[in-house]
């Protein structure tokens, strides 16, 4: 007979109860610092600004800073390998963009589980994308553009922020509907890449529309399509890819809020409550209705939501990826 058992049964109910008390306790003050908002690609790009404009608002619930950190690489990987392994309390969450979900089919291995290794707090915005051209680009509408690139295409440049991106993945169904291939040009984001595409160093780009609008609007960037089925308001005479020949061209940027996962529930519940929050806030629904950005409707801005929609575009995306062939 083990005459010890009673007293490790007794130590470890003693235990048990301190790790609920103390998880309780960092709950009930939850926060009581910054919160860090990591943001998986360079800063003044999309996925920046989004983040941007949620913090303050959710920061002004939370009664703490929520700090955002750029933490670009690998098309979004480093990021979120970087959140799956943090300390599960609250204070680092993270938003990433459906590369959550396309990511599994463009690396053949990855170092974290999208499906595993995530708390789910809630979706964001969804956001358009549109096919450009630096000003100079010869061609001035798609048709030519079709034709520049199938006669110059070892020479034409097409920006990217790497495999896991979506303005890859946007490059990667462009390049496989258009059945030629381009020379890639990888960034940190397509905050960097915009910027080289206003200054005439690369060609092409697919980037969201956060921040192309104005440059559409004056001209400094030429416009061939947008991604999506129908035509955008704030673009109403730039026709869809898909009306243009590239049948079935459907792609719109959706976001998530993240936390690693083990984050306890009323700490979930707070920063889910936050965003909510920040999603209401007209200030920001202003912002985001200028970019022709859509906030999610409020049954998806929830954890399950987001959890359902991941499961759902990993199963979406992966079949179009390996059959669109190669990561770039
Ligand atoms: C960014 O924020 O730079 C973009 O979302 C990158 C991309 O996915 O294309």
């Amino acid at each position: 007979m083990n005459l010890n058992k009673p007293l490790n049964a007794l130590l470890a109910s003693v235990l048990g109860v301190g790790v609920l008390l103390s998880g309780a306790v960092n709950a009930q003050n939850y926060p009581d610092k910054p919160v860090t908002l990591v943001v998986p690609f360079a800063a003044g790009g999309p996925t920046d600004s989004i983040a941007r404009l949620i913090a303050v608002p959710m920061g002004k619930s939370l009664g703490q800073t929520v700090v955002v950190e750029n933490a670009p690489g690998a098309g979004g990987t480093v990021a979120s390998n970087k959140v799956a392994k943090a300390k599960p309390d609250g204070y680092m969450i993270y938003i990433h963009h459906m590369g959550m979900a396309t990511a599994q089919a463009l690396y053949d291995k990855l170092p974290y589980d999208p499906m595993k290794d995530f708390e789910y707090i809630g979706q964001v915005a969804d956001v358009p994308m549109v096919l450009l051209g630096r000003k100079n680009l010869p061609p001035n509408n798609f048709k030519e553009l079709e034709a520049y690139i199938k006669t110059n295409k070892e020479k034409v440049t097409m920006a990217n922020a790497g495999p896991g991106a979506v303005s890859q993945l946007c490059g990667l169904i462009f390049q496989s509907k258009l059945g030629v291939r381009v020379t890639t040009v990888p960034y940190k984001g397509t905050g960097p890449a915009l910027t080289d595409l206003l200054g005439g160093q690369v060609d092409i780009l697919c980037d969201q529309t956060t921040q192309t609008i104005p440059y559409i609007k004056d001209n400094r960037v030429k416009v061939y399509g947008v991604t999506t089925p129908k035509r955008l308001s704030a673009l109403p005479n730039v026709p869809t890819l898909d009306e243009q020949g590239l049948k079935g061209f459907d792609v719109k940027v959706w976001h998530g809020v993240y936390a690693p996962k083990g984050t306890p529930k009323p700490v979930l519940d707070k920063i889910n409550a936050a965003l909510k929050k920040a999603l209401a806030d007209p200030d920001v629904k202003a912002r985001l209705d200028s970019s022709n950005i859509d906030i999610v409707p409020v049954a998806k801005q929830n954890g399950p939501a987001l959890q359902a929609h991941l499961d759902a575009e990993i199963n979406r995306w992966g079949p179009i990826i390996r059959k669109a062939n190669i990561p770039d």
